[in-house]
């Protein structure tokens, strides 16, 4: 193993991972220079249109370097706050490092928390300023920035260029002389643990789980056990990434590759899990394993109410790809039946969404994205609200009512930190650093309700005030005591002809209902075609309005068919009018087209 390197990229989105990934296929030869596609590694058409990469594929490269042949293994962290988790396991995969930052840019939020996982791993990191081709390039403000937190000298950091491919060998040289190979002494000798850090599903092999052996060796053919997912199955094919599946006799202790286990349930095979032979008592699973713990919920339904069934596939399919997807049937009056969906952020939910839409080809209505809220009864129960249609209808039998908080942490540049304290409004900052990453950057530290996060799409807003230039990351603060903190609030309603239109409920803070509440009608009067005869549209909160407008009626002229004369047949056709509406009105139900509900709600 001695030949082995395995290492991850950590880097930002758009700071040049997946180019830099196509370099070094290039110049190891994994693929040739003509078949090249710019970033390769990207494999699904919806990343290469959006620019990111959700996932990239890992790659074994083959190196010669001073006369020795190496193995190089790259594997992926994803550079987006949904996946922090992920990012861990891919950590924990690896030895080594490399930590790429956008010269035109600086050190990002994100990368500052990866980076922190990754030295808490103890993983060889190699510094590399990217993007040195471009005039707009700060390199040595960068440099500074890298050199402050990993406390190095400037002149340990390589300038490259991605791009052009600029020292791109000098990164490799790196990895080759820095990061070490993987431990495996007396390790062949054990019984077989490997950790999976990725999974794709196969139709015809079952869910293949990208895995780093540990100890042992796996062989094909041979029976295995995931501890926390406690099922069985069997190592169908096992392999390397050439980038392609590429089978190999076996894989042992310091490999990356992949297992595929034949196994075809969804949710089964989770990343940190453990891959061993068999179900026994005296292996410890690897550390580091968390549960896949939704923190976005959205329901999902059909456009077209018949199509259901073609939902349910949909969902059932990618979860087989993602452990991380949750969902459980649900129905709404006005949509039918649909899912209660949970994600681990807004970027998944989004993926997870227009792939439905794409692979599956559905039109779809989404609720808009909640949080999860707790609510205490009077009777001693404890409900976890995940949409507005879990909140108790009888505001009588609630106590209190409790949200989650989680750690917000904003990297800017000093010059946007007085729109950025803006944006974040309210929220007390707790902590601000303005040393951290160098003197140009300040770190802002606030503990903030997870729905002003995600609800409120704070990345956006964060974003827009400041050019694109600060960044963020935040986390929940599980098993802490300010976990979950007492807010008062509110379920809102929203009445359309004075009947409750659930798919617009929303929960909110007490605080915030007017405004809340108004914004709603005030969208849905915008959002809602004319009708016939006037609608009363009103935002409700335990039964008390706080809000309303009047979608007045449109007048249908009936009559102008009717050139001059005839008065009699003008009448008839005006009270025939008359008597339409009244009887439409009475029997208390527009249609509320799914074009209406998108326009509200997305
Ligand atoms: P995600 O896929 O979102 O994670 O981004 P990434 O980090 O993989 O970045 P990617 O390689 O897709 O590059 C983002 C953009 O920067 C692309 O338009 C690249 O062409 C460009 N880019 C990457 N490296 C360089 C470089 O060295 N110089 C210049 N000028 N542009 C670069």
């Amino acid at each position: 193993m001695n030949n082995v390197r395995n290492f991850v990229i950590i880097s930002h989105i758009d700071h040049g991972k997946s180019t830099l990934a196509d370099r070094f296929l290039e110049l190891t030869g994994t693929v040739s220079k003509d078949k090249m596609q710019p970033q390769y590694l990207d494999m699904m058409e919806l990343e290469r249109e959006r620019g990111i990469t959700i996932k990239m594929q890992p790659c074994r490269m083959n190196y010669r370097f001073d006369g020795k042949e190496y193995v190089l293994n790259l594997i992926d962290t994803p550079g987006h706050v949904d996946f922090s988790y992920e990012v861990s396991r891919s950590l924990a995969a690896v030895e080594g490092a490399i930590l790429l930052v956008d010269a035109t840019k600086g050190i990002q939020a994100q990368t500052v928390k990866n980076l922190e996982s990754a030295r808490a791993l103890n993983l060889q990191i190699i510094p590399a300023v990217n993007k040195i081709d471009l005039a707009q390039a700060k390199i040595e403000e960068t440099e500074k920035e890298i050199s402050n937190l990993l406390n190095i000298p400037a002149t340990d950091i390589l300038r490259i260029s991605g791009k052009e491919g600029t020292n791109v060998e000098k990164i490799l040289e790196k990895v080759i002389k820095n990061v070490p190979p993987p431990d495996t002494e007396g390790r062949a000798e054990k019984p077989l643990r490997a950790l999976i850090f990725d999974s794709k599903y196969d139709s015809y092999k079952g869910v293949v789980a990208f895995i780093r052996v540990i100890d042992g060796k796996i062989t094909k053919g041979q029976s295995i056990f995931l501890m926390k997912g406690k099922i069985k199955g069997e190592a169908k094919e096992v392999g390397v990434f050439k980038p392609f599946f590429t089978p190999v006799d076996f894989l042992e202790a310091g490999e990356i590759g992949y297992v595929a286990t034949g196994i075809k349930k969804g949710g089964a095979v989770r990343v940190g899990d453990t891959v061993t032979a068999s179900e026994s008592e005296d292996i410890t699973p690897l550390p580091g394993y968390k549960e896949p713990q939704p923190m976005v919920f959205i329901s999902i339904y059909p456009q077209d109410s018949s199509k259901f069934d073609l939902l349910k596939d949909a969902l059932n399919q990618l979860s087989l790809n993602d452990a991380s997807l949750t969902f459980a049937p649900e129905t709404r009056e006005g949509l039918g039946r649909g899912f209660q969906c949970g994600f681990l952020g807004l970027l998944h939910a989004e993926i997870i969404t227009e792939r439905i839409r794409r692979e599956f080809r559905l039109a779809l209505v989404l609720s808009s994205p909640s949080v999860l809220y707790k609510v205490m009864t009077h009777n001693g129960k404890e409900l976890l609200v995940h949409t507005p249609a879990d909140w108790p209808e009888e505001p009588g039998q609630i106590k209190e009512t409790l949200e989650r908080f989680a750690i917000l942490k904003v990297l800017t540049p000093v010059t946007f930190l007085g729109s950025v304290m803006e944006a974040i409004g309210g929220i007390e900052v707790y902590d601000l650093k303005t040393d951290y990453v160098g003197t140009e950057k300040a770190e802002l530290s606030c503990r903030t309700p997870l729905r002003e996060i995600i609800t409120k799409n704070f990345y956006d807003k964060l974003k827009s005030v400041s050019k694109g230039f600060a960044s963020m990351n935040y986390e929940t603060i599980e098993g802490d005591e300010s976990e979950w903190q007492k807010v008062e609030l509110v379920r809102l309603d929203v009445l359309v002809l004075g009947k409750k239109e659930e798919a617009f409920s929303k929960i909110v803070p007490a605080r915030e209902s007017m405004k809340e509440g108004r914004n709603m009608v005030e969208k849905l009067k915008e959002a809602l075609p004319p009708q016939l005869f006037s609608v009363p549209l009103q935002a409700v909160v335990g039964g008390k309005v706080v809000a309303r407008e009047t979608i007045r009626a449109r007048r249908k002229d009936v009559i102008a068919p009717l050139y001059g004369g005839d008065y009699t047949r003008k009448r008839k056709l005006l009270e025939k009018q008359k008597k339409g509406k009244k009887e439409l009105k009475e029997k208390g139900k527009i249609n509320i087209p799914p074009e209406t509900y998108i326009k509200i709600m997305g």
